[in-house]
């Protein structure tokens, strides 16, 4: 999608169609007799992504307007505005109107609305169909224009950071959506690879050997049910004068396949553990505009990746597996295979030197028990980290809930012959996941996502489609971009 800024009326803008907001308590002026009518005759309201499309707008060079509710306008956020434009999108590339221009009035002109728009606008443009053979009649917009009271090189700065924030999101999505034939752990180090390639960072995988010399036993004990080898993919970005002592280790789960293994999971829905290598996908993604966009901190991506089958190889419950920590793991159950690759990844993670760790994980389907399906979880070893993460996670609209993680729980994990089981008891399972991981993580400052209930969504709304959601991309990248201020 081409996107660009003009200081001139959107009514002269040459496009197929504009697109104004309007506002519960804040009609606006444009097309004011037309609103007025629609709102007397409570035909539209303006209420939140509520919509009116007219057909030849009188006064605008454009074919259609579409009257975009915003909601109350004191409370009209970046967010609010990421969702509008991508709403506009997926409505209007629905009727084939290919070009767009939105207005951005005064209040909310800003940076942030700008990158916010631009976002919602890209994110919006993404279908998972990619092996449908009509690609949705290959329906998308393919040129934005935002009509601002003034363009400045701060906005074209924000109109380039949106940009590359929702392609990198994009570019997660179609990962978690690829179906796990065609993306295997080989396959995902080598999309990680290429990217790496085109963006100036440095791609390491760490191939079965390695992993058996570096002593990550928990990781290839995951692995050996599966005819598909496992790839832990290392990517390094550090910039020319990064902020000494500050390396930031960015952790995703990368299992391509989920089949729970021998404790082996219900057919009824099996079909979306190809989406349980989310979090990976969210790193290598962050990795691509952290070295796009030219963060100030040395940063490290790791995804341990890996298939969990049921093999002749496989391991069974109650193998006793010794992590590269040395911590023994007694495996109660298969299934519980997320926080077993992670054990190690964070391990070694800390080996390179990582002096902050934050992970990503559709860990366990616990969470979304608690949170239903609008936050993520997230647990933290460390205020000062977990204060930054919340920080960046509210400048870029991802909801996460923070969850307790008091040493009183280290008593749900107890095992009779070893130092640790995979699981917790009946209670807590999200708890007790994020405890498990904590025993690798520690000291090292640690924030851990579980994203297992915001990864993936079942339901299409306005916005965004239905499928995998990229979330944790847009998180990951500001954290590191600002981690200066
Ligand atoms: N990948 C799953 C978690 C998951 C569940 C992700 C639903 C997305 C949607 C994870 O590996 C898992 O199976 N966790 C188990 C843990 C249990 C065995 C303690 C779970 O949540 O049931
Ligand atoms: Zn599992
Ligand atoms: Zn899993």
């Amino acid at each position: 999608m081409e996107t660009k800024l003009i200081a001139t009326p959107i009514e002269t803008a040459e496009c197929d169609a504009a697109v104004i907001l309007t506002f519960e308590d804040a009609p606006g002026e444009r097309l004011a007799a037309t609103v007025k009518e629609l709102y007397d005759g409570k035909e539209y309201s303006g209420k939140a992504l509520e919509s009116v499309l007219l057909h030849r707008p009188e006064g605008f060079a454009a074919r259609r307007v579409l009257l975009l509710g915003g909601g109350k306008k004191e409370k009209f956020t970046p967010s609010e505005l990421r969702k509008a434009a991508g709403a506009a999108v997926r409505m209007l590339k629905a009727k084939s109107l290919k070009k767009l221009a939105l207005l951005l009035e005064s209040g909310y002109d800003s940076a942030e609305h700008v990158a916010a728009a631009v976002e919602g606008a890209i994110l919006g443009n993404f279908e998972p169909d990619q092996y449908k053979s009509d690609r949705n009649g290959g329906k998308s917009v393919d040129a934005l224009t935002l009509a601002v009271p003034e363009a400045t090189a701060a906005l074209d700065a924000a109109l380039y950071r949106g940009r590359i924030l929702a392609e990198a999101q994009n570019f997660t999505r179609e990962l978690v959506n690829e179906p796990s034939n065609r993306l295997n752990p080989t396959i995902l180090a080598d999309r990680a690879r290429q990217m790496a390639n085109l963006n100036g960072l440095e791609c390491e995988v760490l191939d079965e050997d390695r992993m058996r010399a570096l002593g990550m036993g928990a990781l290839l004990g995951v692995s050996q049910g599966s005819a598909q080898a496992p790839a832990l993919i290392v990517l390094r970005y550090k910039p020319a004068g990064a902020k000494e002592g500050v390396h930031l280790g960015l952790v995703g789960k990368g299992v391509t396949f989920d089949s729970g293994g021998l404790s082996l999971k219900p057919a009824d829905g099996m079909e979306k553990m190809k989406y349980d290598m989310a979090g990976g996908a969210a790193v290598i993604g962050a990795m691509r505009a952290i070295a796009q966009l030219g963060a100030p901190i040395q940063v490290t991506g790791l995804v341990p990746a890996v298939e969990n089958m049921t093999g002749s190889g496989a391991q069974r419950p109650g193998d006793i597996v010794t992590s590269m920590s040395g911590k023994t793991i007694e495996v109660l159950n298969t299934d519980a295979e997320g926080r077993l690759i992670l054990s190690d990844a964070l391990t070694y993670a800390r080996q390179l030197g990582c002096t902050h760790l934050v992970d990503a994980a559709t860990l366990t389907g616990a969470i979304g028990v608690a949170l239903g399906h609008i936050y993520m979880g997230l647990f933290a070893s460390d205020d000062a980290l977990r204060e930054r993460v919340q920080a960046a996670a509210a400048a870029e609209g991802e909801r996460m809930w923070h969850l307790p993680l008091d040493d009183d729980y280290k008593d749900y994990l107890k095992s009779a012959f070893a130092d640790l089981p995979n699981i917790g008891g009946r209670y807590g399972g999200s708890i007790t996941a994020a405890y498990f991981l904590k025993e690798f993580a520690s000291p090292t400052p640690w924030v851990h996502l579980d994203i297992a209930n915001t990864a993936w969504l079942d339901d299409a709304k306005p916005f965004p489609s239905k499928g995998p959601s990229g979330v944790t991309v847009r998180t990951f990248v500001r954290l590191a971009t600002d981690w200066s201020n």
